[in-house]
């Protein structure tokens, strides 16, 4: 048990999926694992651990924002000894050259937030992924037969903003897409010498304002769901 996770230490798995919606984590527990169990619900960051082809493997939530990803992941390396997480969320691209459905494996998180200056006195406005899994990602979805693209990501503290177009850091830092949390993670699990990846789906083209519908982002969130499950069995 830590403060924001209420599962006892060994009900959670080395290998950890995190979506930022708990009521996806319940989706993929639902669709993919078996034997699976609700082993945290506080503050409803819903978390379910289960296996899937045989590997132990929790689905827990991150919440929105790098402040709620930087609780959860670090209490998950520190408290309950995970190794790896990996974040499965959406992203606005910042251009057409991106489309809708398109899956990204974020190479580097790149931010104006102040989190990981503060949390470990890394001073970096860009990092990497950690680890070997950006790796195991993009050999997967070779083996599956998916169009997995490299990138770096903006991770913003800010959805709603005064002026439009692409932010000066993601210009910078040849950002095509933006999304909330990847930094934070990658921060944490670079300072706990921890493996962190993130993979995302293209749910809106911000120039445009075209977005996937509701009815499409079952599925479309389905393929990334896939992708990052069979990783998890690589690793
Ligand atoms: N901004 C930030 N995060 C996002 C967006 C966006 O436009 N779309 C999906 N996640």
């Amino acid at each position: 048990m830590s403060v924001h996770i209420s599962a006892k230490k060994r009900e959670i798995a080395k290998t950890v999926l995190q979506p930022g919606d708990p009521l996806r984590a319940q989706y993929i527990a639902e669709h993919y694992l078996e034997n699976y169990k609700l082993v945290s619900k506080t503050r409803n960051i819903l978390c379910f651990t289960g296996s899937y082809k045989g590997k132990e493997i929790t689905i827990g939530a991150s919440g929105m924002g790098c402040p709620s990803i930087g609780i959860y992941s670090y209490e998950l390396y520190t408290e309950y000894d995970v190794d790896t997480i990996i974040r499965i969320g959406t992203c606005g691209a910042y251009t057409e050259n991106l489309k809708l459905f398109d899956i990204l494996n974020v190479d580097n998180a790149a931010s104006e937030s102040t989190y990981a200056k503060y949390a470990w006195e890394i001073e970096d406005e860009i990092i990497p992924h950690q680890g070997k899994t950006f790796d195991v990602i993009s050999q997967a979805g070779k083996d599956l037969n998916l169009n997995v693209k490299s990138a770096n990501i903006h991770s913003s503290d800010v959805f709603y903003r005064k002026t439009p177009g692409t932010p000066a850091i993601a210009t910078k830092y040849n950002c095509p897409a933006v999304e909330m949390e990847a930094f934070a993670l990658f921060a944490n699990a670079k300072y706990t010498g921890k493996n962190a990846a993130t993979i995302l789906t293209v749910s809106d083209i911000i120039p445009t304002l075209e977005q996937i519908s509701a009815d499409e982002r079952e599925r479309a969130l389905r393929t990334m769901m896939e992708l990052s499950l069979e990783t998890a069995v690589k690793l």
